[in-house]
């Protein structure tokens, strides 16, 4: 079956050259499985020049409306730009202070401009998983949202989530839904293999290193 590996570059790097370089490299990638490249909004540019049909083009966040929301960046305007995918409610910006609702309209209105929506869940160190997923979980509104289980305490920290842990994260979303679940918070070259069950992964750090990032989706 297909995986999906979603590249996530955050506010990273810091030049189009860089961007476009790192790109560059993704593209050579001999894979059947499906590349997501999310890079910051100011380098969309890299999509226009060197995409084909293995890679497809993600935004890190969307707004709900359109008008006079300065800073944002708006479904139709995604649309428009031929991005397909869509991180939602990512923990770092839940950490800013977005809340379920207004992931709920972030979902809504990315469906509604035929984008695919990768919502982010996941527990803080010492939250009860089940009782946070069961919350956030609540904005699963169609079968076309990927979910992207993500324990916070595992992102950009090193730490590892258990295969088995993991695991039985994954049986607990899949007796609830039939959507696509991946894997995210510290993915590297190696620990991969531990989250093969499921559809494929969500990587931070390890998407800026295209080395390590090309061993990802070897061993995915
Ligand atoms: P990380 O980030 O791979 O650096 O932990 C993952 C994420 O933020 O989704």
């Amino acid at each position: 079956m297909k995986k999906i590996i979603v590249a996530n570059w955050k506010c990273n790097p810091n030049s189009f050259l860089k961007a476009r370089n790192l790109f560059h490299d993704i593209k050579k990638i001999k894979t059947n499985n499906l590349i997501v490249v999310c890079p910051s909004f100011v380098h969309f540019n890299i999509f226009k020049f060197q995409i084909n049909n293995k890679i497809k083009a993600g935004a890190q966040d969307v707004f709900y409306k359109e008008g006079a929301f300065t800073g944002k960046i708006s479904a139709s305007m995604l649309k428009d730009y031929k991005i397909k995918y869509v991180i939602i409610g990512h923990s770092e910006i839940r950490a800013l202070g977005e809340t379920d609702e207004q992931i709920n309209k972030k979902i809504k209105s990315a469906l509604d401009h035929e984008l695919i929506p990768i919502l982010c869940v996941g527990e803080k160190k010492d939250e009860d998983v089940k009782k946070i997923l069961e919350s956030q979980l609540k904005n699963i509104i169609s079968k076309k949202i990927i979910i992207a289980y993500e324990p916070v305490w595992a992102i950009g920290t090193g730490k590892f989530c258990s295969s088995e842990k993991a695991n039985k994260v994954l049986e607990f979303i899949k007796k609830r839904f039939k959507n696509k679940i991946i894997y995210g918070g510290s993915v590297n070259g190696d620990v991969v293999k531990n989250y093969s069950n499921f559809d494929g992964v969500l990587v931070g750090s390890a998407s800026l290193n295209s080395k390590e990032f090309i061993k990802i989706v070897k061993n995915v």
